[in-house]
């Protein structure tokens, strides 16, 4: 799968930082339960490996990726592993877009993003999109570079995710509020199903004009 196929199979993308292998499974279908099948498990916690390995081997219809990856061999780990997809607050030195598996690299200034254009990327994680301009710097980018497109992420939420999805620049926004912690450690999938539910139901472009 492309990343561009990856990125507009929902509106959102969970950014999910797991502590216990044994919530990776359970939280992830109930994740995929509510909508929401492309899950970015940041490599953040020392588990993070086999909740990726549990999430693709036991959660049906989950598509698995990697968050968090700043260097080339995260990113071959993360292949190694079986992600379908790799996501990077940055832009790291030396990656392309051809590489072991897609990367969604981060941005927050023009000058990264004409560096990763010239690195073949044309989709793009804004972050943190709430702090270097949200909507307001998407709408200014969309002018001179009408060839990148983006998933704002960092300090996304259900207040604002709409707003960012109705830009024709966004192809779906990332976050972690239809995980929170305290519901992640309480075992409480039915209202993680539940804020994956709402999040599903965001409207999101159906025909994506990236290119795959
Ligand atoms: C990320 O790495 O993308 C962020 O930690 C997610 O940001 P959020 O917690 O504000 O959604």
């Amino acid at each position: 799968m492309s990343l561009a196929e990856i990125l507009t199979r929902a509106p959102v993308i969970p950014v999910l930082v797991i502590d216990e292998v044994a919530h990776a499974i359970p939280l992830g279908r109930a994740l995929v339960a509510g909508g929401l099948s492309v899950l970015e498990v940041t490599f953040r916690t020392p588990v993070a490996a086999a909740c990726i390995e549990a999430m693709i081997a036991e959660v049906e219809g989950a598509v698995v990726g990697a968050g968090t990856v700043i260097n080339g061999a995260m990113r071959q780990r993360a292949a190694d592993l079986g992600c379908a997809f790799t996501v990077s607050p940055g832009l790291i030195a030396g990656e392309r877009a051809d590489g072991p598996v897609p990367l969604l690299p981060g941005i927050a200034t023009p000058t990264e993003l004409i560096a990763g254009l010239a690195a073949g990327f044309e989709v793009f994680k804004l972050f943190p999109a709430n702090i270097v301009g949200g909507v307001g710097a998407l709408k200014a980018f969309h002018s001179p570079f009408p060839q990148a497109r983006f998933c704002p992420t960092g300090g996304v939420s259900a207040a604002n995710a709409a707003d960012y999805l109705a830009l024709p620049n966004v192809v779906c926004v990332g976050g972690s509020w239809v995980a929170p912690a305290e519901a992640v450690r309480a075992g409480d999938w039915d209202r993680i199903t539940r804020l994956a539910r709402e999040a599903a139901a965001l409207a999101q472009r159906p025909a994506s004009p990236v290119e795959g």
